[in-house]
């Protein structure tokens, strides 16, 4: 493996220049809520100075978004700078990566306006280990099949990362995003729509051998999203019937996982194109939104409700209207504005729980892939090779994809 070091005076200058060209730091969420986060660059343990490696092998490059504007589908192939190799880091060489809707808000800014452009998106990896530092967790070696999520970073130190609730780290750093973040060391991070991607070795999670990786892929972060607040609320125990808003990438796992859960689940979407589907997916019943007196009809009947649309108009206080007394509804979905206002009475009348919930846990996700090998649960995707991503984004657009678009490296497969 060819390594070349930089010195600390040469790192100096490339920090100086980050600065000059004016970019902030944000990591993934943040910035929705408080404008651009903090640099964890600033952070007093974070490395400074360090010789950095810049060359490997194999290069680190992908389909970077240039602008806000490349979310439609201009995304160019070129050359990026990974993150420093520490020595709790893999290396993993991309076969698969899911395209999320995350990734689109993100391209476009719609979140928040500090995205650090070239950015490599991507956060539903799968891929194999080529490079294991000196004190990687969990047992991963050269050679084993992993993934990553939306995740990539955090503290490692506070009680939630302790607990197994890293999405929720509440150190300086908190959650640090697989891409449109800054590491602890102050590099950025960078996703998956390319060969490669470097990673802290917490988040990344082998891939049960009866798992196929596009299966797989888009678990890491469409699947393990809705998983982690279908267990953490009960569905199919406490919660027996399960209501899912929106049936997209996220929305269609939702009705997978919380059948497979044990639940009676019902789909609800804004017209009637994916009533076949939803029933394949194990949906019993189907609510279309577009038609109606649908809240009426269906008052009170779901004991836990997965929204995950995307849509900032959503008939919120409908929504709400149609849980079970204590019943919980929980926001997945992201929209680029703020919710609609509702009614105080539309929580405390029948004492409704409304709560969101991030992504999910590195324990959380290998918990779901077993689930997923075990049951034989499969995710239904589109493939496009890696080099068609922008037709992807296209499709995405359309709203035609059913349900994921999962990119592919044939070069990777075909060298595994
Ligand atoms: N909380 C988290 O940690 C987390 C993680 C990943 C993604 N997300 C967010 O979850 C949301 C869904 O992601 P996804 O990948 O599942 O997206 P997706 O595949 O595009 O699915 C979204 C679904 O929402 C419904 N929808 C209704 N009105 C819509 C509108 N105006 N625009 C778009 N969709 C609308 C559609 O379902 P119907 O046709 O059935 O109505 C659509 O299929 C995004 O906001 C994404 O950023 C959040
Ligand atoms: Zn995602
Ligand atoms: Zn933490």
């Amino acid at each position: 493996m060819r390594i070349q070091i930089i010195t600390s005076d040469q790192r100096k200058l490339m920090n100086e220049k980050t600065v000059a060209t004016g970019f902030t730091t944000s990591n993934w969420m943040t910035p929705l809520f408080d404008g651009p986060s903090v640099s964890n660059s600033d952070d007093q343990s974070a490395p400074k100075n360090e010789p950095r490696e810049m060359t490997t092998e194999y290069k680190f490059q992908g389909w970077m978004g240039l602008d806000k504007d490349s979310h439609k589908g201009n995304l160019v192939f070129q050359e990026f700078e990974p993150k420093r190799f520490e020595d709790g880091d893999v290396d993993i060489k991309i076969t698969h990566c899911g395209v999320c809707a995350s990734d689109v808000h993100t391209l476009s800014s719609g979140w928040h306006e500090n995205v650090e452009y070239p950015i490599c998106v991507g956060h539903e990896i799968v891929g194999t280990i080529v490079r294991v530092g000196p004190k990687v967790e969990g047992g991963l070696k050269v050679g084993d099949r992993v993934g990553v999520g939306a995740q990539s970073g955090s503290c490692l130190q506070c009680k939630n990362c302790g607990d197994h609730k890293e999405p929720y780290c509440t150190g300086k750093c908190g959650f640090i995003g697989t891409y449109d973040a800054r590491h602890v060391c102050g590099d950025r991070s960078q996703g998956g729509y390319g060969d490669y991607a470097r990673v802290p070795s917490r988040f990344v999670v082998p891939v049960p051998e009866g798992l196929p990786s596009d299966i797989a892929a888009p678990m890491m972060c469409g699947g393990v999203t809705v998983y982690s607040p279908l267990k953490k609320y009960g569905a199919g125990t406490t919660a027996k019937k399960v209501g899912v808003i929106g049936i997209g990438g996220l929305g269609h796992f939702a009705l997978l996982f919380a059948k497979a859960l044990g639940a009676e689940v019902t789909a609800i979407s804004h017209s009637d194109h994916k009533r076949e589907d939803a029933k394949k997916l194990g949906a019993s019943h189907f609510i279309i939104t577009g038609q109606e007196g649908w809240d009426k009809d269906n008052k009170e009947s779901l004991d836990l409700v997965i929204c995950t649309t995307n849509d900032a108009k959503m008939p919120l206080e409908s929504f709400l209207s149609l849980l079970t007394p204590g019943g919980v509804f929980v926001l997945v979905g992201i929209p680029e504005e703020p919710l609609p206002q509702i009614k105080p009475f539309s929580l405390i009348q029948r004492n409704v729980h409304l709560c969101g919930s991030l992504v999910g846990s590195p324990a959380e996700m290998k918990e779901m892939l077993e689930l997923a090998a075990t049951q034989n649960i499969k995710t239904w995707i589109e493939p496009y090779p890696m080099d068609k991503v922008n037709d992807a984004l296209h499709k995405f657009h359309e709203k035609g994809m059913r349900y994921r678009a999962v990119l592919y490296n044939q070069k990777h497969i075909d060298n595994q």
